[in-house]
This record gives structure tokens, sequence and C-alpha cells, in this order.
């Protein structure tokens, strides 16, 4: 039998958790045994006691060293993995390049460690893939913030008192995120526009009853799976110069634009920014690579220039409870991937998931990037 352990997540701020009461069912009915840290859900509104009515058992940390499978949100810190046994599996959102330490202990402790933000995006994986379901919530979230923080209401009102102007909201960068943004803000009463250089994202924004901001498309603005290419400084630059009046009229941006592997590009400079109204506020969902705005600080909300400019990089975790049940589910769906049907572990590096999520194995790194960055360090 195999035995699975879900940690607390240690990261402070972090609500999460990597598995559900329902997702613990799932794992029981495949014929392995479950079991929690005391407190891991609590942050996400799930209680020991209901891990406990699943058929979950409730352990202290110092179970990790136990574990056949060890399920976390986040990558865990280094001393955590080296207490796993060699042979074990790590499953989590690994970030292996920024946490070259954990992917070190993963690697000498002979843990096979998966990165759940590697999945290919593929329509068989699409129900094991973090990145969309945590960019769902993420999106959501950025909106009710900045309807928060904005003094102003969404909605066309006509009132007794007069009648009151929709807010605007611009939206930059149209993928998963981009696109609950713009539901979400309509859903409330904005007035909406986007923009995003991939082509296919036209479509997407006007079905959504969203108006399309169209700065062109650059040569090869897309790969094969969907991501966008970095664009050249040349095309940036008119890109800039025709969201700036987009972006002087609106009363919420919200950056979500990402190009994989590099640092988020620069949509929005300081001179820009200062040209929105007093009052207006940016949610700048890249802040946690390098920011679409000039002048975010990554994990702060700050004033600058009578705008306010929130760098949450954590924007999933603020909608804990359900975000941890997508999050539970993706993994959960990922189980036939690496375990046959008798229940048995099953790592076979041929298959196109493994090979894809797969950063350590049998003390080595097997992910390119990660090599390559561990290389440059001689660790
Ligand atoms: P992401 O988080 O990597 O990037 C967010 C958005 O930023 C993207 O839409 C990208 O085009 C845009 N962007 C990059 N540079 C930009 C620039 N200079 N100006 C404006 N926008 C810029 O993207 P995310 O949300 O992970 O999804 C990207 C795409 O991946 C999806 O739209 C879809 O095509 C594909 N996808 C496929 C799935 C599948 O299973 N088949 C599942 C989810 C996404």
């Amino acid at each position: 039998m195999v035995v699975i352990f879900v940690p607390k997540e240690p990261a402070p701020g972090e609500t999460r958790v990597a598995a559900i009461p329902e997702t613990v069912k799932g794992m029981l009915k495949l014929g392995q045994q479950v079991q929690i840290e005391r407190g891991a859900g609590v942050p996400a509104g799930f209680q020991d006691s209901d891990f406990q009515a699943a058929g979950a058992t409730l352990v202290d940390a110092a179970a990790i060293a136990s574990a056949d499978i060890v399920l976390a949100v986040n990558a865990p810190p280094p001393d955590r993995v080296k207490a796993m046994k060699a042979g074990a599996i790590l499953i989590c959102s690994l970030t292996p390049t920024s946490r070259l330490d954990t992917v070190v202990a993963a690697r000498d402790a002979k843990v096979t460690s998966m990165a759940l933000e590697l999945m290919p995006r593929i329509t068989r994986a699409q129900k094991m893939d973090i990145l969309s379901s945590q960019a769902t919530c993420s999106g959501y979230q950025a909106v009710l913030l900045a309807a928060v923080h904005l003094p102003k209401m969404f909605p066309l009102m006509m009132t007794a008192a007069g009648t009151l102007t929709p807010a605007r909201v611009l939206i930059l960068g149209v993928g998963v995120a981009g696109l609950q943004a713009i539901s979400t803000a309509k859903k409330l009463g904005a007035v909406v526009e986007a923009n995003d250089i991939r082509p296919a994202c036209r479509e997407q924004v006007e079905s959504l009853g969203g108006k399309f901001v169209d700065t062109g498309t650059p040569p090869n603005a897309e790969t094969k799976g969907g991501y966008a290419t970095e664009v050249q400084a040349e095309f940036l630059k008119k890109q800039r110069e025709i969201l700036t009046n987009h972006i002087a009229q609106a009363d919420v941006l919200i950056t979500t634009a990402q190009v994989p592997g590099k640092k988020a590009p620069v949509l929005v400079t300081a001179e820009m920014r200062k040209a929105m109204k007093p009052g207006s506020v940016i949610v700048d969902m890249a802040a946690a690579t390098g920011g679409n705005v000039e002048g975010t600080v990554a994990g702060q909300v700050t004033d600058l220039d009578g705008v306010t400019v929130i760098g949450d990089t954590n924007l999933a975790s603020r909608k804990a409870n359900d975000a941890s049940r997508m999050f539970a589910r993706n993994i959960l769906a990922m189980f036939p991937e690496f375990m046959g049907k008798d229940g048995k572990l099953n790592i076979n590096l041929e298959q196109e998931i493994q090979t894809a999520v797969i950063v350590t194995h049998d003390g080595k790194v097997r992910h390119e990037p990660t090599a390559a960055a561990l290389a440059a360090k001689g660790a």
C-alpha cells in the first residue's frame, strides 16, 4: 500500500492545501493510505474532522519521512525534502529554477520530484493543469481587489441622485487569468477593454463582451503550446504608444502579461502610469516575475503618484477554499499517469506527462533549464 502525506504549507501567507476531503476519498479508492498533517486544511476552510470523516489519518510533520508520495502546494523547504525516503515522490508547484535548494535536496535524497506547473498544455492534461486552475482564481480576485480599492462603483447606475458612469477596466494579457478578469469585471458592470499580442485573443475578448485593443501581432507571437513569445523592443515601443491613451482613460488596469521562462514584459512605463487619474487602481499580476508596470513592488500595495498599485504575488491564496479544491483535483487527475490500476507506482521516463513534469529522479536532475542553472552555480 502506498502512503500519501499532505503537509501544512509552511510559507508565510500560503493558505492553500494540496488535498481536500473529496480527493482523499479518491485516493482511498485507489487503495492508498492518506495522512494529513494536523491543521493543514484549516486556513482553506477544511477542518481536521472533515479529513478524518473522509478516511484520512491525522499525523505530525515528521510523517513525511515514511511517506511514499508527498503532495504539497509549494516547493517544501530543503530540510523537509531531505527527510523523505529514497524513491519517494514529491508532487507540488516546484518552480525548480527559483527553488534550486529544494531541487538539490530532492536530487541528493533520490526523491522523484514532479513540478505541476511544467504540465504540458495538451487537451488530455487540461484536468491536471494547475496554472489554469489557479489563474482562474487569481483573475477573479484581481478584479475584486481593484473594486475594493477603487473609490468608484463598477456599474452604470441611474439613481434619484443622478447617473453614475460605469468604471472603465483595461486588461493587458488575455490568458486564463485575463479572460477570468474580463468575465468578472463585466459581471460587476464595468466597461472592459483588453489587449494581447496573440491573434486568437480578439475573438475570446469579444465573446465575453469586452472591446479588443489591437496593438498588432509580432512575428511568431505564439508558441505551439499557445504561449506568447518575447517581443522585440521596437514592437513593445509601438504597443506602449497605442496603449497610452487607453491606460490614461482607465479607472482600473489589470496586467497579466507573461512570457514563460522570461522576465515579464514592461507594458506600462512610469510615465504612462502617471497619466492615470488619481484614485485609479492597478493590479500587476506579473509582480512576481518583475511586473508589467514600472514601479510595482512585489507583495505590496503602494500609492504611486495617487494611483494604488497592487503587487500581490499570491492572489489564488486569497480564494484558498476554491483554489485548493481545484489544485487538489488537478493532482488527483494526475495519479493514473504514474500509478498502475493495481495501485503500484510506475515511474516511466518515456511517458509524455512524466517526461514533462519530472525534475529529479534517481539522483539526477532531468529538467534541462534547472540542470543548467545548477551547473552555473557549480551545485
Ligand atoms: P501566461 O500566464 O503565460 O500569459 C498571460 C498572457 O500574457 C498570455 O495570453 C500572453 O499572450 C500575454 N502576453 C505576453 N506578452 C504580452 C505582451 N507583450 N503584450 C500583451 N500580452 C502579452 O498565459 P496563460 O494564461 O498560462 O495561457 C496562455 C495560453 O495557453 C492560453 O490562452 C491558451 O492558448 C494556452 N492554454 C492551453 C491549455 C490547454 O490545455 N490546451 C490550457 C491553458 C492555456
